[in-house]
């Protein structure tokens, strides 16, 4: 088999994040993380070192990766500037936005008579945008974007603001791609244009963004 990723470090986020309210109650959102994991394993494969940071998911650790569990964004953050250096990082993980500014240390109860609850949030650290401008830098940095309108605007606009060099677009809420699905369809934005990928099974996209990683890697100068 060959392994064109023999030797190099691979970082991926995968999954969603959970910030916690109360000892019972969280914030999350839709992402299974498969799309991540199949990331991993299309490395592993390739014969990349691989460091899989997850959110919490219900999945089996890809053969030859190293998973490190995680819950909410913070401790995403931590994990992942923990394990840098890396030659490569693809944030495909759902990061918490927002996080409650406080977490409640015993369960919220209702008093009666209240007609809704305030929460207050604050915003977490872009993780993502934080990896691209650490130095040193690793030498390719892929994120993705879920999008519900203006897929290609918004992600060409992120791509940029955050300084990543592959951003990988996907719409959400429309079916055979996005959070639940074992397929999807994907825009890859670089520099220079995009390309679409799909609709394909997420094991078959990340081989295709594995590949498009490496071809990165060898032609830039060491
Ligand atoms: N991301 C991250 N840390 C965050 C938020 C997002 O690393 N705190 C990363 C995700 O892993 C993904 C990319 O940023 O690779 C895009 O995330 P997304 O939520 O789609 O976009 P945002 O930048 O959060 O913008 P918006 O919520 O305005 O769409």
């Amino acid at each position: 088999m060959s392994a064109p990723l023999a030797g190099r470090r691979v970082l991926v986020t995968a999954g969603p994040t959970f910030e916690d309210l109360d000892p019972v109650r969280f914030l999350g959102n839709r992402s299974s993380g498969k799309m991540g994991f199949a990331v991993a394993a299309a490395a592993a494969d390739a014969g990349a070192e691989v460091v899989l940071i997850a959110g919490p998911v219900h999945l089996p650790t890809p053969a030859g990766v190293h998973r490190i569990d995680v819950r909410s964004a913070a401790q995403m953050h931590a994990a992942v500037f923990a394990a840098l250096p890396a030659d490569v990082y693809v944030g495909a993980a759902a990061v918490a936005d927002f996080t409650p500014a406080q977490v409640a240390p015993s369960k919220i109860k209702k008093r009666g008579g209240e007609t809704g609850l305030e929460l207050q949030l604050v915003r977490t650290r872009d993780i993502l945008a934080d990896v691209a401008a650490h130095r040193p830098r690793p030498r390719v940095v892929m994120g993705f974007a879920a999008e519900t309108d203006d897929v290609d605007s918004h992600a060409r606009a992120k791509r940029a603001a955050k300084d990543v060099d592959l951003l990988a677009a996907n719409r959400v809420g429309v079916p055979g791609s996005g959070f639940e699905s074992d397929d999807n369809q994907l825009v890859v934005h670089d520099a220079a244009g995009s390309h679409a990928l799909g609709p394909d099974s997420k094991t078959r996209l990340a081989t295709t963004l594995v590949a498009m990683i490496t071809a990165r890697l060898a032609s830039e100068a060491p």
